[in-house]
């Protein structure tokens, strides 16, 4: 995140970002200064801008800028004081306006020529001619810049620190605002979700895909139908096609670079249900957060809490997913473990032939016997997904914040009945000493992989290894205490159509978002070494 303030000259810009990077404790980076030393450090020469200007003429001076604010670009929680004219350069602008909330400072011309005169001026603007191209290039600068600015501040009437005090708490509206995005997910790969499950329909917007990327319909709707819901006597009866409507982005079978829109009409929404239970707050549901949270109840179906925003996901999910298969990453998610019931054998061909999704097919007999036990007794079970991922190079992922499995934690976290996620060994490594729980390496390779694929947040090039703990779904159909709205102690009996257990269901959405990171991560990995490719796995 980047403060840029620019303005024409007279504005206040200096002594405003100065006062500024003191307030906010962030470092001050003015291009003038920073195209000064570049320009010191290539020539030798000690000039301002405007002798660089005079003496080398503009194409030379806006070439030096240039390099300044690609500089300045690549610096991050910082503020940039720059000039107007800066700005009007298409390329700058677009630099400095990445990840970055911009402010301009207006006046009036009388009021920047009133300063302007104040200061002793340069000797090219001592004629009323020079004067009024004064005049004009800052109304050129103010009309060209006005539609980009996140604030704008008049420094017409006000002083210095009225100046300060209103930037100051636009900025406390603007920075909240900006790391509120709950419902983007992504960096470069970025899919953004809407609807709710019991609203007329639910989508996604897609953005950052390449052009010419083969898509159709059926690619996504492939996706879809594995999670839909109504597939089996282990998942909710809801009766929903999830039928994709392509709206955008996608043009004679390929993508054509821009957003991609994809919506899902709800059709079969039974509202009645939740009536009776309007003003209860459901047990394990978001219910109670939600209302803490909002203070509006919108009882029906969980709205942006269900499962069913999962849908929008999976549509995005599939896109990326395609493209992966077709650079040869492959993923995989499959049941372990229902109700304390373990898979014990691991034969992918039979994932999608049981209804439970687990590689092992004599244990999903017992699984789905769980379940519909559990179902039988107005109850609910929870269970345990693997996710494997194949077929990365080494070297995928971001020190620090921007670590592979931070990144693929946040994604499975950010599905609803999630409850735990580890990384190969995972929690059991706990228990282990480090002579056990290294993965030795020989001639160039791993020999075994507790890591899980990823060491220091960046990929080893084995495979990735994921198990999610997914608890037991919330809505169950026997009597639950609770408190309705007003904290009032009530009884309820929660009623509608519910998984009696979410982890079949869960499998390809795991799968999908798990595709969305690494086509996201790749997307980064591109920008960072452009050499960078799968041959160095
Ligand atoms: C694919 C999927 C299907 C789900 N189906 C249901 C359901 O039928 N009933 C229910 O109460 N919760 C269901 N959930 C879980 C809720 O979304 C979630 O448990 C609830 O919002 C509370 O959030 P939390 O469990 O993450 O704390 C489902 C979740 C997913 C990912």
């Amino acid at each position: 995140m980047k403060i840029v303030l620019s303005g024409p000259k007279c504005s206040g810009k200096s002594i405003t970002v100065s006062k500024l990077s003191k307030i906010l404790g962030l470092p001050l980076i003015e291009s003038d200064e920073l195209i000064e030393n570049l320009f010191h450090q290539k020539t030798g020469n000690k000039l301002t801008c405007r002798n660089i200007c005079s003496e080398f003429g503009e194409d030379t001076f806006r070439e030096y800028e240039r390099k300044a604010i690609e500089e300045i670009s690549k610096n991050d929680w910082c503020i940039v004081s720059t000039g107007g004219s800066t700005l009007l350069n298409k390329t700058s602008r677009q630099l400095l306006r990445d990840k970055s909330i911009l402010i301009l400072l207006t006046a009036t011309s009388e009021k920047l020529l009133e300063r302007f005169n104040k200061k002793s001026i340069p000797a090219y603007l001592n004629d009323k001619t020079a004067q009024e191209l004064f005049v004009n290039r800052c109304n050129l600068i103010i009309e060209v810049i006005k539609p980009f600015a996140d604030i704008i501040i008049d420094t017409s009437n006000i002083n210095i620190d009225k100046t300060v005090n209103s930037i100051y708490e636009e900025l406390k509206v603007e920075i909240s605002l900006l790391s509120q995005k709950p419902n983007t997910f992504g960096n470069i790969v970025r899919m953004t979700t809407f609807g709710e499950s019991h609203g007329p329909a639910i989508g996604a917007i897609l953005e950052g895909i390449q052009p010419g990327i083969e898509i159709s319909e059926q690619d996504i709707q492939k996706e879809l139908n594995r999670r839909r819901p109504g597939q089996s006597a282990v998942s909710t009866p809801r009766n929903e096609k999830d039928q994709v409507k392509i709206l955008s982005g996608i043009f004679e079978g390929k993508t054509t670079g821009t957003s991609i829109g994809m919506l899902i009409e709800n059709k079969d929404q039974d509202s009645s249900k939740y009536d009776l239970i309007r003003n209860y707050l459901r047990p394990g549901t978001a219910d109670f957060t939600f209302w803490k949270k909002y203070g509006i109840r919108d009882h029906k179906g969980g709205g942006r809490s269900s499962g069913r925003e999962t849908a929008a996901r999976v549509m995005c999910g599939a896109v990326a997913k395609k493209i992966l298969e077709s650079q040869k990453i492959n993923i995989t998610a499959h049941t372990i473990a229902i109700a304390g019931i373990k898979s014990n054998s691991v034969d992918y061909s039979t994932i999608e032939n049981n209804s439970v999704r687990s590689a092992d097919s004599i244990k999903a007999i017992e699984m789905e016997k769980a379940i519909l036990k559990a179902k039988d007794n107005n109850d609910s079970v929870g269970g345990i997904a693997q996710l494997e991922i194949t077929g990365l190079p080494a070297g995928l992922g971001d020190p620090v914040f921007g670590k592979l499995d931070a990144r693929l934690a946040m994604a499975i976290v950010s599905l609803g009945a999630v409850k735990g996620v580890e990384f190969g060994s995972g929690f059991s490594s706990a228990e282990k000493h480090g002579s056990e729980n290294n993965d030795e390496m020989r001639d160039g390779k791993f020999i075994t992989n507790n890591a899980g694929g990823i060491l220091g947040g960046i990929s080893t090039g084995e495979k990735i290894i994921i198990r999610v703990a997914v608890k037991p779904t919330s809505s169950i159909f026997s009597k639950q205490q609770t408190c309705d709205l007003d904290g009032n102690n009530v009884d309820i009996q929660v009623e509608g159509r519910h998984d009696p257990c979410i982890v079949p269901r869960i499998i390809p959405v795991l799968e999908t978002m798990a595709a969305l990171v690494i086509l996201d991560t790749l997307e980064i990995q591109k920008r960072v070494n452009p050499n960078f490719n799968n041959s160095n796995c």
